[in-house]
């Protein structure tokens, strides 16, 4: 028994394949386990038997997390055909941290993930390697491909991962049925330079967006019944995908998220403006003086706190940004006088509802405004571009920001 990392490994059955033993490992298949013990033999028998008739050199790398029913002792003990390598993780548990390891420790030129619980079937392992050989970036075992099927799920299983899929779409290739199956396949390759978060349960979903797929195929699989043993993906899971989604939408769409924020930031220096309206009015001030600093009170807290929470990462002279920002302010404003004032004079008809073509121009102002902060005030340094070619403008801070919280990468 060795130990790599925080984790112990050993090697059950023959270290390698007479075919393995001379030839590259083609397929890593990596099961995250969780007291499966009743199941995993019988699966590691099916997958021995539908690789190695297909010339398929493979190894197993099941990550178990110290499961109390012994999953790892089985595993351990099991002599197939294929390298068996049993990991037992003492890093924070959970699914998606688990393959993420198993991915660290694969060496084949594929790596396919799949459960151990035997709802996903081995025998539709020689048909995703196939697509791999024929181009594809990404091979999903989908359950809703056209000719793939689930069996015994619930009304409310159903409606749930209609519900995680629809919400996941803007992320992925269009025309994909199954984003959130946990039996997939890709390039290990395509693995190097994405940066993956493990988090949750999705970590299918969480490579498909990372890896950038663009070759996506989905080999339709019939998702067997739970032969023994309990899901683990309950409510707790949901609220933690959730949250996932929102980080893959905020990595996959940089401007979105600066753009939440830039109008957050803009709630709280409206607050401001109207806090200082009061007090300088009970104070008795003129109308227009107090107009004019609490606007520009709101002005500055709202630069102040762009520059912190939306562009951190695109620091320049403070008051040089400051004047563009005044700059990108007063467009703003004007984008939204202009307009409103447009619509009141060429829609009589429509006078009684001036509140919405005010609203048209503050949205339409808050646009502009955003668009000159972004492009002007808080450009983006000529440094930041070798960022862009790595993944979205952004990711590369948002990765240093977490590996200081200490989350876990592949
Ligand atoms: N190491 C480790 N640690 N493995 C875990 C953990 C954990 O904390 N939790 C679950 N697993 C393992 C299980 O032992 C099983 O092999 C696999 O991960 C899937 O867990 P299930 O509990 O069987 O999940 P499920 O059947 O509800 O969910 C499946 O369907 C989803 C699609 O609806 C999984 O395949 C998901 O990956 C998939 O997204
Ligand atoms: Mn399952």
């Amino acid at each position: 028994m060795k130990t790599t990392g925080t984790s112990c490994v050993a090697v059950a059955g023959r270290t390698a394949s007479h075919r393995s033993a001379t030839r590259p490992v083609q397929l890593s298949v990596i099961i995250p386990t969780y007291n499966e013990a009743q199941t995993l033999p019988l699966l590691l028998q099916r997958i021995e038997a539908a690789v190695v008739g297909k010339d398929i050199p493979t190894e197993i790398w099941v990550m178990d997390d110290r499961s109390p029913d012994g999953t790892a002792d089985v595993a351990r003990r099991r002599a197939t055909g294929v390298s068996v390598r049993v990991v037992e993780r003492e890093g924070p548990r959970g699914l998606a941290p688990a393959v993420a390891e198993g991915l660290r420790y694969a060496t084949g030129e594929y790596v396919l993930v799949m459960d151990a619980d035997l709802q996903h079937p081995p025998e539709a392992i020689p048909a995703l390697i196939r697509a791999m050989d024929e181009g594809a970036d990404f091979v999903i075992g989908s359950r809703y491909a056209e000719g793939g099927s689930t069996r015994r799920f619930g009304f409310l299983r159903k409606l749930n991962s209609w519900g995680a899929t629809f919400l996941a779409r803007p992320l992925i290739p269009p025309g994909v049925h199954d984003p959130m199956s946990g039996f997939f396949c890709l390039r290990r390759s395509s693995l190097e330079k994405a940066d993956i978060r493990a988090v949750g349960f999705k970590i299918g979903l969480e490579l498909l967006v990372k890896t950038k797929a663009l070759r996506v195929v989905e080999v339709p699989i019939t998702f067997g019944a739970r032969h023994a043993g309990v899901s683990k993906l309950g409510v707790r899971e949901q609220f933690r995908y959730l949250r996932h989604l929102l980080g893959l939408y905020a990595w996959r769409f940089p401007a979105l998220k600066q753009f939440t924020r830039f109008c957050a930031v803009g709630a709280c220096g409206m607050m401001l403006d109207l806090g200082l309206m009061a007090a300088l009015m009970s104070g008795g001030a003129h109308f227009g003086a107090a107009r004019a600093w609490s606007v520009l009170g709101a002005m500055t807290l709202n630069f102040v706190l762009n520059r912190r929470y939306t562009f951190p990462d695109r620091r320049g002279p403070v008051g040089t940004q400051f004047l563009r920002f005044t700059g990108a302010c007063a467009t703003g404003l004007v984008v939204n006088w202009g307009l409103s004032s447009a619509l009141y004079a060429t829609l009589p008809g429509w006078r009684p509802l001036y509140p919405l073509m005010c609203a048209a121009g503050i949205v339409a102002g808050t646009f502009m405004n955003f668009f000159f902060s972004r492009s002007y005030a808080f450009a983006a340094a000529p440094s930041d571009s070798k960022r862009a070619q790595h993944g979205p403008d952004g990711a590369g801070v948002e990765s240093d920001q977490r590996k200081r919280q200490g989350d876990q990468f592949v």
